[in-house]
């Protein structure tokens, strides 16, 4: 069993990248400097992917040129191509992700060709990258279920995840893209995994929509994974997988294992409610009371987007959207049109 864990926060880039408006990047910089002060190693800032195929990840240049550096942090991106690779060496990324899927159909979606003509397109991104030292992690999209094609088999991510690292990938994270693993298919992909892949170079990135995503922890912790990713607030999931829900959330993984299980010297009260006032959007108090999740949330998230952060957080269908006490009968316009709610949800568990 593993003694440390190492947090990887997707927040910024998966989280936002499945929010229906576009956040502006003033925005984005905001929480990315926020949690630049949490003590979290890494944080995925963007995407350096065609704007036509995900607006929300447009101005992650500008996102790199502003935020505020904190010495000990490295600042990543996801690059599908030398292209990308090329405006993220541009705009001073530590390190780069590239992303593969162990289906067929979800590559087609997600990055417009096969498996084989992804994997091909990051010859070149490598060459580039080993030049300039920028090191390189991958993601295996699917490694249980495709939104398409159903369940996936171990051997098809091991394939996947093997010919990543052979490429130069020094880490591996195995995508749970639509939080369909459970700890029982998670440990048999792990076993198969493990048998041939040093542990030490997977890591886990567990969506959380079927509520397994801490037991998935747990599952990849025993098998020596140290690195899991997760986004503040659990917001996340990807444009083109249908029914991809939040990421395991930052702060429900840090208090199901204890602040001192984890390398970083983490600063939990920086990723509490209040050092986010006014701020772009709210970590929950989830999960010390599941029934009432607040979030200070601007208003250019819509209520449609409540909704699913709150049904990514709880997998529960929102009853109501309550302003905050402390709130109430204020005009909330003075607020920099930022609002405070907390939600209520019907009893039953969908
Ligand atoms: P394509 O249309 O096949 O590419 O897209 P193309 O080479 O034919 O180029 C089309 C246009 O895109 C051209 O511009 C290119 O210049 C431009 P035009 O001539 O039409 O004006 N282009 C680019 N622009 C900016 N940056 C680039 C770039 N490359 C080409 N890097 C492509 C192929 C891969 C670009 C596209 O499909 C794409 O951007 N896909 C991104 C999809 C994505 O970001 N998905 C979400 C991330 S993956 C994820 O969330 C899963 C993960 O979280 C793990 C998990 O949960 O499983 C990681
Ligand atoms: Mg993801």
């Amino acid at each position: 069993m593993v003694e440390t864990i190492s947090i990887f926060e997707v927040g910024p880039r998966d989280g936002l990248q499945n929010i229906k408006n576009e956040i502006p990047v003033n925005k984005k910089i905001e929480l990315i400097n926020i949690l630049s002060t949490t003590g979290i190693g890494k944080i995925e800032c963007g995407s350096f992917v065609s704007a036509k195929w995900v607006p929300q990840m447009r101005g992650t240049n500008e996102i790199f040129e502003e935020i505020i550096r904190v010495d000990g942090v490295k600042y990543t991106a996801l690059t599908p191509n030398l292209k990308g690779f090329e405006n993220a060496l541009h705009a001073k990324v530590d390190e780069v992700a590239v992303f593969a899927a162990a289906s067929e159909t979800f590559s087609q979606k997600n990055v417009n060709c096969s498996i084989d003509e992804s994997l091909a397109r990051f010859r070149d991104l490598f060459k580039k990258a080993r030049e300039k030292k920028v090191p390189v992690r991958g993601y295996v999209s699917c490694i249980v279920e495709c939104p398409y094609e159903g369940k996936i088999s171990p051997e098809s991510v091991l394939k996947v995840a093997s010919q990543l690292l052979d490429m130069g990938c020094y880490e591996v994270s195995l995508g749970d893209t639509i939080g369909k693993g459970t700890p029982k298919t998670i440990e048999e992909l792990l076993k198969v995994l493990c048998s041939e892949i040093n542990q030490k170079k997977l890591a886990g990135h567990f969506h959380d929509t079927s509520d397994t995503a801490i037991r998935n922890v747990e599952i990849g912790l025993k098998y020596g994974l140290s690195t899991f990713d997760s986004a503040v607030g659990g917001l996340g999931g990807c444009p083109y997988a249908p029914g991809a829900k939040g990421n395991l959330n930052t702060r429900s993984l840090i208090e199901a294992f204890g602040i001192n299980s984890f390398n970083e010297d983490l600063d939990l009260d920086k990723i509490r409610p209040k050092s986010f006032n006014n701020k772009f959007e709210e970590l929950s108090k989830f999960p010390s009371s599941r029934r009432d999740i607040s979030m200070i949330l601007d208003d250019y998230v819509k209520f449609e987007d409540i909704k699913t952060i709150a049904y990514n957080l709880e997998s529960r269908i929102l009853k109501d959207v309550n302003l905050f006490d402390e709130y109430k009968g204020k005009n909330i316009g003075d607020k920099k049109k930022s609002f405070a709610v907390s939600f209520t949800f019907n009893d039953s568990k969908k």
